[in-house]
């Protein structure tokens, strides 16, 4: 059977999404352009309004399309999947599986069934109370050279605003043998670069599904693993990033200079508000022992604008900590009402208006510090990891894409008739567009 998957959301999807596929094809499922597919797969959010709005319309769309095939169905799996259950099944009879975070390692045999049962729905809802591992057994193929590897799932937090501990359950590692045992497995196949990835990656371990190992003492595995050249991770909450962890980018040279640390506002009130546990000045304090551990290290953050309450000083001192940061980048969000939130009986409500205004006056700034980031590359030596071409081929050579070890998208242009994939390059950089940079090839680093 063909399927098709779609990811919406965070990374946490795009990995669920990337097993799945690849437990699919093992399993003898074909992955198709969607114009070709049955069986359709959807990985969805709930993090803001907006991708939930875009949740039903992709599946109503879907069901449209294939309306007269009567083998097409769709499965839909990830967090709104988890929040609205089986009410999909009544609202839109083409899905019939639905399927959340813990539920996905039974997935593939769920989806092998109901291709050959047509009459069948099935729903994977519940949460374990362990971290459900997933089969890794795959045949012997060629991985491009950055996976994703999950290290826990759920999250313990409940910050104000969120819904993820409702949709992905409560916070669950994964033992440190399995995380390694995947990361082996990985690099055997050509992956050079992991990212280690949770929804609050510094509380590794810290709950009863632990082991007893910390998230600083997986580090060190992982990077202790043949193979595997550079690790990132995803997300950290402030307030659990310890100085083991912050030793580490001193400590191991596989550990990227980057860190995604989200902030979410400037003002101590706003922090306190949202249940986040420090406040700017705890933040700025681990800002500089970031820069001490690691001067070069690239910092990017989340923000919220238009949390209830919000006024013009709160959301000014979230402009002045962009500043005195000198974030690289970051991505910021309109603050959107959850469903069963702490945060959804807040007031006031920031106006519509008021809250849009805001978020341009922000990334305006961003954008500012973003060009500023890349500028200051200019001139310098890196070494990029090589994912794939980002141009077509002409007679002299393509121009392919990397990163650098900061995660900045880099364009090199390299000779013609070979497969730079998977490779690390040595570049000096020329020159700084608006979103990536260009390298000079100096010599293969292989
Ligand atoms: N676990 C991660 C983030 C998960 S959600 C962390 O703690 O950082 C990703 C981002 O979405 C958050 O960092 C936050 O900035 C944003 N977000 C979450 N809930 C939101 C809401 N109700 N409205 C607007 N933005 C939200
Ligand atoms: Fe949501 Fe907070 Fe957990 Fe992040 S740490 S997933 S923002 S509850
Ligand atoms: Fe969205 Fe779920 Fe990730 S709500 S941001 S897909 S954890």
């Amino acid at each position: 059977m063909k399927f098709h998957v779609t990811t919406m959301g965070c990374q946490m999807n795009v990995g669920d999404g990337d097993w799945l596929a690849r437990s699919l094809i093992a399993a003898g499922f074909t992955q198709a352009p969607e114009a070709e597919a049955e069986c359709f797969i959807l990985f969805t959010c709930s993090v803001r309004d907006k991708p939930e709005q875009k949740v039903v319309s992709e599946i109503g769309r879907i069901a449209d399309r294939n309306r007269h095939n009567p083998n097409a169905f769709i499965a839909v799996g990830g967090c709104t999947a988890q929040q609205l259950g089986t009410t999909l099944w009544r609202r839109f009879p083409m899905v019939r599986l639905v399927f959340g975070t813990d539920g996905i390692a039974a997935a593939p045999r769920a989806l092998a069934r109901l291709a050959e049962e047509p009459q069948l729905r099935l729903s994977l809802l519940d949460f374990s109370e362990a971290y459900p591992e997933r089969d890794q057994s795959w045949p012997d193929d060629k991985l491009p050279p950055k996976a994703f590897v999950s290290i826990m799932q759920g999250c313990d937090n409940y910050c104000a605003y969120c819904i993820v501990p409702f949709v992905r359950g409560r916070q669950k590692s994964r033992p440190l043998p399995s995380v390694i045992a995947e990361c082996q497995s990985l690099a055997s196949r050509g992956v050079r670069e992991v990212t280690l990835l949770g929804q609050n990656v510094n509380s590794y371990g810290l709950d009863d599904a632990g082991d007893g190992a910390s998230f600083a003492k997986l580090l060190d595995a992982v990077a202790a693993v043949p193979g595997i050249e550079r690790i990132r991770f995803t997300t950290s909450h402030p307030k659990d990033l310890s100085d083991e962890v912050i030793e580490r980018f001193a400590a191991l040279p596989q550990l990227c200079p980057a860190l995604h640390l989200p902030v979410q506002s400037g003002s101590d009130d706003i922090l306190r508000r949202m249940g986040r546990r420090y406040d700017t000045a705890a933040y700025l304090t681990l800002v500089e022992k970031l820069r001490r551990a690691c001067p070069d290290i690239a910092l990017t953050s989340d923000f919220i604008v238009g949390f209830p309450g919000e006024t013009r000083a709160d959301f000014e001192a979230t402009l002045e900590l962009v500043r005195k940061v000198g974030f690289d980048s970051g991505f910021s969000f309109m603050y959107s009402d959850r469903p069963g939130t702490a945060s959804e009986k807040l007031a006031p409500k920031i106006l519509p208006e008021e809250k849009s205004a805001r978020l341009a006056e922000l990334q305006a700034l961003l954008d500012e510090r973003l060009a500023a980031s890349l500028a200051a590359r200019l001139g310098r030596r890196e070494v990029v990891l090589i994912e794939g071409e980002s141009r077509r081929e002409g007679t002299l050579g393509a121009t392919w894409r990397g990163r650098d070890p900061g995660g900045r998208v880099v364009n090199v242009p390299l000779p013609a008739g070979a497969d730079y994939a998977g490779r690390f390059v040595a570049v000096r950089i020329v020159q700084a567009k608006k979103h990536s940079l260009v390298g000079e090839a100096e010599a293969d680093h292989d």
